[in-house]
């Protein structure tokens, strides 16, 4: 008994020096990632997170076999002290092959004076591809409307096309809401990271939900938007692609936004980008033009605030502009509408929450090949 007495208190004695040492016992490593982000010809983003303050960097091998190590800097300060790892490699030769693999030195103690580092984590090499404008033929898929279900979305990419796609597009709803930081990565990015995200890269485009919560502003602390914006375009091989924030469903004045909504405003400036987009060499001289856009821009009766303000306002931008394919969101419902059946001049075919597509354009057209959870072929339609 006496001596279950002194083990007793030599536990606790043991327990009051480490917690008043602060011991910290859980190992440093990278939590979430990592996951390419806006591949283009030349460059690329490298995502990651880490459990602990660290520096971020990269090793990158160039396909001739030359090894160079990236760090990033903002006014002449290296990134790095975060938990969130964001690194832009720039110079890069399209239609390569590269390899990376990520660094973090974990930060101890971050003083003016003072800098202790601690481990240093390497993680093995992946690879990607960047694009090229020469290539005549893309594939891609696109998901929607998965509200956090990742058990849903990797049974999608278990039975589609999970490893030859040259990029995988969000097209919003992928989360109910941003309350935590924690709801994006087992939400849906933990499972793109398993499947392809570390060597294809994705696009995160937001839909409605994607505006609700506290965590909704830091949204692009996890991603890296062109331009810094949710609305922007970019080209792939014989496409050009027009991506649209469609912003909140209900008016700005809803009780349910607490007088914190602005989106007609938003929209307006938006509105203006798009006018300008249509008139670009980029929109104009491509062999096809896709956009993506969460909620569907179609002419309808009884149709949602949000909806309506695209639907008046976007839709004539977009009538006359040589739109090959809008491909949408939102509805929870497979449809799909021929040009003029939509009430302007494209066609639109609207994702469920249930299926997905994959798509494939060269320089004939565009086939979209709509897929069940289990990898059945729903429909399937050819745009030339
Ligand atoms: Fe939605």
């Amino acid at each position: 008994m006496k001596n279950l007495f002194s083990l007793m208190l030599m536990i606790f004695a043991f327990s009051l020096v480490t917690s008043s040492q602060g011991i910290d016992n859980e190992n440093f490593v990278v939590a979430h990632g990592p996951y390419l982000q806006r591949l283009n010809e030349t460059g690329v983003t490298i995502i990651w997170t880490t459990n602990k303050p660290a520096v971020p960097g990269v090793s990158l091998t160039t396909p001739d076999g030359n090894v160079r190590f990236v760090r990033n800097s903002h006014d002449g300060i290296i990134d790095g002290g975060g938990l969130v790892h964001k690194v832009r490699i720039d110079g890069l030769e399209p239609g390569k092959t590269y390899k990376y693999s990520i660094s973090s030195v974990q930060i101890l103690k971050y003083q003016a004076y003072k800098i202790y580092y601690g481990d240093t984590l390497n993680r093995k090499s992946e690879s990607f591809i960047t694009p090229s404008m020469k290539s005549e033929k893309i594939s891609f898929t696109v998901f929607n409307d998965v509200h956090g279900n990742s058990g849903k979305m990797s049974s999608y990419i278990k039975n589609g096309n999970k490893t030859g796609q040259d990029f995988y597009l969000f097209n919003g709803d992928m989360i109910d809401f941003l309350q935590s930081e924690d709801q994006l990565f087992p939400g849906f990015i933990d499972s793109a990271v398993t499947y392809f995200a570390a060597v294809k890269p994705f696009y995160y485009v937001r839909g409605n939900h994607e505006t609700r919560g506290y965590v909704a502003r830091e949204i692009k602390s996890f991603f890296d938007y062109q331009d810094d914006r949710f609305y922007y375009s970019f080209d792939n091989g014989p496409v050009h692609f027009t991506v649209l924030d469609c912003g909140e469903d209900k008016p700005d004045n809803n009780r349910y936004y607490y007088g914190l909504a602005d989106y007609d405003t938003y929209r307006k400036e938006e509105l203006e980008w798009l006018k300008n987009e249509v008139k670009s060499d980029a929109f104009r001289n491509a062999k096809h033009r896709i956009v993506i856009v969460h909620m569907p821009i179609i002419k309808g009766e009884k149709q949602g605030y949000g909806m309506k303000f695209l639907s008046d306002n976007f839709g004539p931008v977009l009538n006359s502009a040589g739109i090959c394919l809008m491909m949408s969101a939102h509805t929870h419902r497979n449809t799909f509408y021929e040009s003029g059946k939509s009430g302007f001049g494209y066609p639109v075919l609207v994702n469920s929450n249930n299926s997905f597509v994959e798509v494939e354009a060269d320089l004939q057209g565009i086939k979209a090949v709509v897929k069940d959870v289990g990898g059945k072929i729903i429909n399937t339609y050819t745009f030339k």
